[in-house]
């Protein structure tokens, strides 16, 4: 990367997400477009309707992600399986050897959106976890506890404790991904951690806080799980995205849900950000004086945590004069629509190009 002190143009590599929805059906032909225009590559989360529990389901879950990129596209789909307690050893370690399984996923029975099938009980996940540990393949993790006793807003300081330490110590050699990480203490941990250890952050939480959330009415478009936390845990995430540490990389978590179903009186959890990402991150990191540690986070560090080269294509990001726009909602089918995340301040870094190398 390039950069110097007041810069306005910006050439990085090609990033990944390491975190993303695309769902299916129409909603993934509409929103595949937004996370290829950018990513060379993204984690695909697997909790359909029902889940990708098996390498078929992935690899036809695949096929149909090829089938939606715009013509041209390179976009590699990097594919996850769900985590159940059923899981088979032997199915993970065909779909790893086979080259398409990247993670697996473990969302806590209940944790969030179409988590149902995940786990509840640990002992009954173990065999797939050792083969996992012994494949060198990463576990990302939802980390939040479901105890309904547990404040919403404790809930993932609660799973280091209770869940995932104990976890970790059961099985040294795990890699652990912990996902959307949205606290001082989740920075903290994954700090603490010697080796095997690593988190994503998201878009949204580096630049949303609960207040944003709550204050002069609830806005659904700033919901998403785990919740937006106080803004000294907002401080927190910006600060280890923007240090260069390597454990910290892009996950946008970007999770798109059909408008209608956020503006609701029980408002789906999941904040769309493929579109706009690059620009809300290098204002970010603009602001933070940090842009030269962008690359690191979007391009560098995930690929090296996953034990992938970097992609080949460069990004080329361009400060604009004027605030660079873009819509406010995506167009899925029969008038139903995903509302892009609106950062609250106009944003100026625009996507100039793409270039092979
Ligand atoms: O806000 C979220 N939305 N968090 C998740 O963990 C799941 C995601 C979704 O699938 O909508
Ligand atoms: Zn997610």
């Amino acid at each position: 990367m390039t950069a110097s002190a007041s810069v306005s143009r910006l050439r990085l590599r090609q990033p990944d997400d390491w975190h993303l929805h695309l769902r299916d059906g129409a909603m993934l032909a509409a929103v595949t477009p937004e996370t290829t225009r950018h990513f060379g590559r993204a984690i695909i989360m697997p909790n359909l309707v029902p889940p990708v529990v098996t390498s078929d389901q992935a690899a036809a879950y695949h096929a149909r992600i090829l089938a939606a990129r715009p013509e041209g596209s390179a976009f590699e789909p990097l594919m996850t399986l769900y985590l159940t307690e059923g899981s088979q050893p032997e199915d993970l370690r065909r779909g790893v050897e086979c080259g398409l399984i990247k993670a697996v996923k473990l969302y806590p029975a209940g944790a969030t959106t179409n988590s149902e099938s995940g786990v509840r009980d640990f002992d009954k996940a173990m065999p797939v976890l050792e083969t996992l540990a012994e494949l060198g393949v990463p576990l990302c993790v939802h980390g939040e506890v479901t105890d309904p006793d547990i404040d919403i807003f404790d809930r993932e300081a609660v799973f280091i404790d209770r869940v995932l330490d104990p976890l970790r110590r059961r099985l040294p050699h795990l890699r652990v991904i912990m996902e959307h990480v949205t606290t001082r203490q989740g920075v903290d941990y994954v700090r603490s951690a010697e080796q095997g250890l690593a988190a994503t952050l998201t878009t949204h939480h580096l630049i949303i806080n609960r207040n944003h959330l709550l204050v002069g009415g609830v806005k659904p478009h700033y919901y998403c799980l785990p919740v937006a936390k106080r803004e000294e845990h907002r401080l927190a995430l910006v600060a280890a995205a923007t240090s260069g540490d390597g454990r910290f990389f892009l996950g946008t978590d970007s999770a798109p849900h059909a408008t209608h179903n956020k503006e609701a009186a029980c408002g789906c959890a999941g904040i769309f950000t493929a579109p706009n990402t690059m620009s809300c991150l290098a204002h970010v990191f603009e602001a933070e004086g940090a842009l030269d540690k962008l690359e690191a986070f979007t391009s560098l560090s995930g690929p090296a945590f996953y034990g992938l080269p970097a992609n080949e294509a460069w990004l080329t990001l361009v400060k604009r004069p004027e605030p660079v726009s873009y819509p406010a909602r995506v167009s899925v089918a029969e008038g139903q629509t995903v509302t892009v995340f609106d950062p609250g301040f106009p944003l100026f870094w625009d996507v100039e190009s793409i270039m092979p190398s």
